[in-house]
């Protein structure tokens, strides 16, 4: 199977990656942003912008936001989701958009869990969403804890409720792949569902799915089992996770080293690494590249491909990342909103070939190759 050193040339930004049957074109990908700007689960012209312009700068893979697999596990009421049918259509005409720009579609999907049906950042107000104001009741967790106190307390899943989700995930994968999303990750990072049943700081429950890493990781390696088996083998399987929770006896990269090598032997093909989210009031080092060291010692402990993620901010710094076998992609978030045209701009800077819409060449020229 593809793995890291699959490569056809030395690592470099610019380098292809291929990954089981798709080829990334180079090593930038645009990290999955909530965009809150759903009506019912619906992606609109917004996201076809949003994700549609970052194809446009020269991305490899664009991912969408945190995609609920079902109403009940959206962070806010303006989420996008894919727990129905209908939701397929405009998420099938953005991934016709990315891919006729050269870039690979994918698709984050997410449950919430314990942190549902909470608002936008940017809404005034409650932290908690009403039900009077489009919130729900009751939201799900592994145990009945809530985030903080001022949090909704979460029912405990029962063994039907993990099937439901657990079978939610697998079936808005069949959707992606009808979209036509080339890529898939699993949300289970910052302290929604899936992250909290892998930290002992939100589950602590005392039935197989709690206690020990064997029984705390089952829901996901559940998860990671329904979709694989509807998600061709052609096709990567990325999960994101939270290396660690920073928090004394939460989470921690030890975990998540012996998890990344079970979710390769299931299947997935790439760990998403980033941290955090579980806990309010971790104290997170927060600084250039500070979660690059997770990716580098998943990657060569667990023999599996990773994405560096968090502060990659400049070309420089995410070609040294590549070039030092840290990871094999780099993901960016808000320096993607500050600058769609990141992959270009970085291009130039590294005089590195890129293809440009013919429509932007005049302003990106080329080197010439013969000089
Ligand atoms: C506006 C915004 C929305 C985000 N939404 C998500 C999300 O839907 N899923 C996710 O895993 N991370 C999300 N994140 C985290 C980013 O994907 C990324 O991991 C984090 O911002 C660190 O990268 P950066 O320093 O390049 O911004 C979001 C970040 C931002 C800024």
């Amino acid at each position: 199977m593809p793995g890291p050193s699959n490569i056809e040339e030395p690592a470099h930004l610019f380098a292809p990656l291929q990954l089981r049957d798709v080829r990334l074109r180079n090593r930038i990908g645009v990290s999955p942003m909530c965009q809150y700007s759903s009506v019912d689960g619906f992606s609109n012209d917004w996201h076809l912008v949003h994700l549609g312009s970052r194809a446009v700068g020269g991305a490899a893979l664009v991912l969408t936001e945190a995609t609920a697999v079902l109403a009940e596990g959206r962070i806010s009421p303006e989420d996008l989701g894919l727990w129905k049918d209908e939701q397929i259509e405009m998420l099938a005409r953005i991934f016709r958009f990315i891919e006729a720009q050269g870039a690979v579609p994918g698709m984050q999907l997410a449950h919430a869990g314990r942190k549902a049906s909470t608002a936008a950042p940017w809404k005034t107000g409650e932290h908690v969403v009403a039900e009077r104001e489009g919130g729900w009741r009751p939201i799900f967790a592994p145990s009945p804890l809530p985030f903080s106190p001022d949090d909704i307390v979460p029912e405990a899943l029962d063994h039907p409720g993990i099937k439901r989700v657990v079978e939610a995930f697998a079936d808005a994968t069949r959707r992606a792949l009808e979209a036509g999303a080339k890529v898939i990750e699993i949300h289970s990072a910052h302290g929604y569902l899936l992250h909290s049943f892998l930290s002992p700081l939100s589950n602590q429950r005392t039935d197989e799915y709690g206690g020990s890493f064997e029984n705390r990781t089952r829901a996901l390696r559940e998860v990671v089992a329904a979709m694989r088996a509807v998600w061709p083998e052609r096709f990567p399987l990325f999960v994101r996770i939270s290396a660690t929770d920073w928090v004394e006896g939460g989470w921690d990269l030890d975990q998540s080293v012996a998890l990344a090598q079970q979710l390769k032997n299931l299947g997935v093909d790439l760990i998403d690494c980033s941290s955090g989210g579980a806990v309010p009031g971790a104290k997170i080092p927060a600084g250039p590249g500070y979660q690059v060291p997770f990716a580098e010692r998943i990657r060569q402990e667990a023999g599996i491909a990773t994405v560096a993620v968090g502060m990659i901010t400049t070309a420089e710094q995410a070609d040294q990342i590549i070039r030092t076998g840290q990871a094999d992609l780099v993901f960016l978030a808000r320096e993607f909103l500050r600058d769609p045209y990141f992959a270009l701009h970085s291009a130039a800077r590294l005089k590195a070939e890129i293809q440009i819409a013919p429509q932007y060449q005049r302003a990106f020229p080329q080197p010439d190759p013969k000089k």
